[in-house]
């Protein structure tokens, strides 16, 4: 483990940059060798991941010739917003400035003094413009793309959060999400003349939200690709790492080597957010109780974890939260009512999905079984299911269920 580099903690914003991020090679090969043959992609997986790290890390690492462009559109609530972010990330950047000249000397009075004010290059002095116009974004960023003279240069937005701005339009209306689906679709289209590429994601199921518009033909062209946990052996080498980060600052805080396998052994669901978070208590712990990290520690810290007033009831309170934005009302109760069932039995059996269903009023079992498992709540394993992670269920269970 002496050739081991620290790693700092991070637990709050995604992990960026070296000295924070635990390199996540494989995920990373897959979404540049989809991106290689010009596929669009989504990247689907639940809360905190780790999506918005991978993504950064891309972004901050492009390949040659690849102009990275990354958003985050969580509050968008309308396609003129979304393509005006778009229009200002686009502009925003010296080397696509320069394949644009023509675009912009031929852009609209409006749009030249708008890029003006954007990118600080004046393009023909002060231009008036008419009180009444006013710029059509998405008209002007599929402009901008289609006269981008790159020299072999690809763009490559990130757009993260992406559902999240569909469910802020839909809340609005329906007509509006659809034809927002069918101007990104459309967007994509541009892709076959010039070098533009998509990555989306989120961690609300893009399929679940578009099932409900009955569109998935607007996202099938998409190429979705999962971000799974660690495997055993990487969750120990980041909780190998973590803990030479924190040595740097109490060089006798130590995790030995049992202790990493009780601790993965009892997380089951490895995703780095849990590996962070209970490295970090134990520090905590550590730093207060001066006393060797054994198995009742590793015990107190994950009871910690999971009470109601704890750092990090927001994070399961998000995971009850969404349920409300998922569902309408008999689904919402049903949803609940199996998520309680199986935290205090471990489990259910389809027997009693089906009683829940009839109680509850509810058309479309499958339906809501299919948003809980994509969004990482629960999966099936020989016809029962069972919540993903210790923690979500120990939480469900005293805060939600009893
Ligand atoms: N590659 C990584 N290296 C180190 N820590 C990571 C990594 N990926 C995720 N984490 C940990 O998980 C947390 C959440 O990561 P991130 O924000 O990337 O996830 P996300 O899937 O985008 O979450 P959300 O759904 O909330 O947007 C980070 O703050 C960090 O603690
Ligand atoms: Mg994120």
């Amino acid at each position: 483990m002496n050739d081991l580099k620290p790693l700092k903690s991070s637990v709050g914003q995604p992990a960026e940059g070296k000295d924070k991020y635990f390199p996540r090679e494989k995920i990373t090969k897959k979404i540049l060798r989809k991106l290689e043959v010009g596929e669009n992609i989504l990247i689907s997986a639940p809360r905190r991941i780790g999506k918005s790290s991978v993504l950064k890390d891309i972004s901050n690492n492009p390949q040659s010739g690849q102009i990275i462009k990354y958003m985050i559109v969580q509050s968008v609530d309308s396609s003129d917003e979304f393509f005006k972010k778009l229009f200002n990330e686009l502009l925003n950047d010296q080397q696509i400035i320069k394949g644009i000249k023509g675009y912009l000397t031929r852009a609209s009075n409006e749009v030249k003094k708008y890029s003006s004010r954007i990118t600080g290059v004046s393009l023909n002095g002060s231009v008036d413009i008419g009180v009444n116009e006013r710029i059509d974004y998405y008209y002007e960023c599929t402009e901008l793309i289609k006269n981008f003279e790159g020299n072999n240069k690809n763009i490559l937005v990130i757009i993260d959060e992406y559902p999240d701005a569909l469910n802020n339009i839909i809340k609005n209306d329906k007509k509006s999400a659809t034809k927002f689906l069918q101007q990104n679709r459309d967007f994509r289209g541009l892709t076959s003349d010039v070098n533009l590429q998509f990555i989306y994601t989120g961690s609300t199921g893009l399929k679940n939200i578009v099932t409900k518009l009955d569109r998935l033909d607007l996202i099938n062209d998409l190429n979705t690709i999962q971000i799974s946990p660690l495997k055993k052996d990487e969750a120990t080498l980041l909780i190998q790492r973590l803990t030479l980060g924190f040595q740097e600052d109490n060089k006798n805080f130590e995790i030995t080597t049992e202790i990493i396998e009780y601790i993965l052994q009892k997380t089951t669901w490895l995703i780095p957010y849990y590996i962070q978070i209970i490295v970090d208590e134990l520090f905590e712990y550590y730093e207060e109780h001066e006393k060797t990290i054994d198995k009742g520690s590793v015990e107190l810290i994950f009871r910690e974890i999971v009470k109601s007033k704890s750092n990090h009831s927001d994070y399961f309170e998000n995971w009850k939260k969404r349920l409300k934005t998922a569902f309408k009302k008999y689904d919402y109760s049903f949803a609940i009512e199996c998520l309680n069932t199986i935290a205090k039995n471990n489990t259910i059996e389809y027997a009693v999905l089906h009683d829940l269903s009839i109680k509850n009023k509810v058309k479309d079992v499958r339906y809501i079984l299919d948003v809980l498992e994509h969004d990482g709540y629960i999966s099936e394993n020989e016809k029962t299911y069972a919540f993903n992670s210790v923690f979500l269920k120990e939480w469900w269970y005293i805060n939600v269920a009893t």
